[in-house]
């Protein structure tokens, strides 16, 4: 792979002296989904498939970009100060908010580069490929300009970097998942503080299948700045009857407690998904390392009831792959993962009932849906990394 990309370099920008392979993961989210703007807690890993960059420094004062993912684009060429939003320069926004990131921080970045991206994560499946460019990119300039900048703090400007330059409200999750990502581990992270710990997933027996449902998220970005904002509603309005800082800080039975104070009711079934899903993430997590799967897998289904009745991110595309999986011998746990409205689920498959899965998950789908879903046989992998 390394010489592959170094050669498509060389190609691209004329010669490969000086240039450095690099290497971030994509992520997956086990469970607590839309928590991560509540202050609740997550429970994601980071994936062994992700982009890979090519990059050394240059003398000419800009930035060049190539995506061997978008080939048609060609060398996007832009000044390496002043970084502005340009619609025309598409994907190169992620890593163009990302340097404008570090300057807004006080990391001076001095020269130009030259980067070549590939990635292996299937582009708007939500398995965060912009969020492995963006942290990809954050590595890429820590280690050429030798930024005193840990992977925590990577991820947070690559966060500040995508609400602020991308205008997505997004979470700390999948920077943080692939900032900090760790091999046959999950992260259980508390987003309130940013408290976290590894759990080790051995899946004995059983397997992690993501299945692609193909469809583009289209108007995600924007149903999901929605969605954080009535959550942001339902906040206010529990405040003015109990001292919270987030939906995260909420038991069940508070919830039922204050309910009525929430004036919305579309707003006060957002909220129920926040401290629910939160509660469910810390049973899940308990439930794995006491070795029981099973309750592991439940609350994965319930994590997609929720999804789908209260918080409404599913669809009739990620409902058909659950749905479908959950009638699937073998099947431990089965829920969308990532932001919804289109994008991936997750589910965990006994070894022997892999195949048979992927078959009849498959067809229900093309035949329910008319277009075919990608299944991916995933393995938890590190996090960035020189190769
Ligand atoms: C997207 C966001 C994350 C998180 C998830 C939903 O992936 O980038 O911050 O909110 O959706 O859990």
């Amino acid at each position: 792979m390394k010489q592959q990309l170094t050669q498509k370099f060389e190609k691209v920008f004329g010669d490969a002296e000086d240039t450095k392979v690099y290497f971030a993961p994509g992520r997956v989210n086990l469970i607590g989904e839309h928590t991560d703007y509540n202050g609740g807690h997550v429970f994601p890993c980071a994936l062994t498939i992700g982009t890979y960059a090519v990059a050394r420094k240059n003398s000419d004062g800009v930035m060049r970009f190539y995506s061997m993912n978008f080939e048609k684009m060609g060398v996007v060429t832009v000044p390496a100060k002043d970084f502005a939003n340009n619609p025309t320069d598409d994907w190169c926004n992620y890593p163009k908010g990302v340097m404008w990131a570090f300057s807004q921080k006080g990391y001076e970045i001095t020269s130009g580069l030259d980067i070549l991206y590939f990635g292996n994560i299937p582009n708007g499946s939500g398995l965060s490929s912009s969020a492995s460019i963006e942290v990809l990119t954050g590595f890429i300039l820590m280690d050429l300009f030798g930024f005193d900048v840990d992977m925590i703090q990577n991820a947070l400007f690559c966060q500040y970097s995508e609400n602020q330059f991308n205008g997505v409200n997004c979470g700390i999750m999948d920077q943080f998942a692939i900032a900090m990502g760790k091999k046959d581990h999950a992260i259980f992270l508390d987003t309130a503080d940013l408290s976290y710990e590894y759990a080790p997933i051995s899946l004995e027996g059983a397997k992690l299948v993501i299945a692609c449902s193909n469809k583009k998220r289209g108007l995600g970005d924007s149903k999901y700045n929605e969605r954080r904002s009535q959550c942001e509603e339902a906040l206010a309005d529990l405040r003015r009857v109990v001292d919270i800082k987030n939906l995260g800080d909420l038991t069940e039975e508070q919830f039922e407690q204050y309910r009525s104070a929430i004036k919305d009711p579309v707003c006060a079934v957002r909220a129920k998904h926040a401290v629910y899903e939160n509660q469910r993430t810390i049973k899940a997590v308990a439930a794995l390392k006491a070795g029981d799967i099973q309750t592991f897998g439940q609350l994965m289904n319930a994590s997609h009831v929720s999804l789908r009745d209260d918080y409404e991110v599913t669809g009739v595309e990620l409902d058909t792959l659950v749905e479908t999986a959950w009638e699937q011998e073998g099947v431990i746990g089965s829920r969308m993962t990532g932001a919804g409205f289109g994008g991936c689920t997750v589910s965990i498959v006994r070894d022997e009932a892999v195949d048979s899965f992927i078959k009849n998950v498959g067809d229900a789908y093309k035949e329910k849906i008319g277009y075919a879903a990608d299944f991916y046989v995933v393995r938890i992998g590190d996090g960035p990394r020189v190769i």
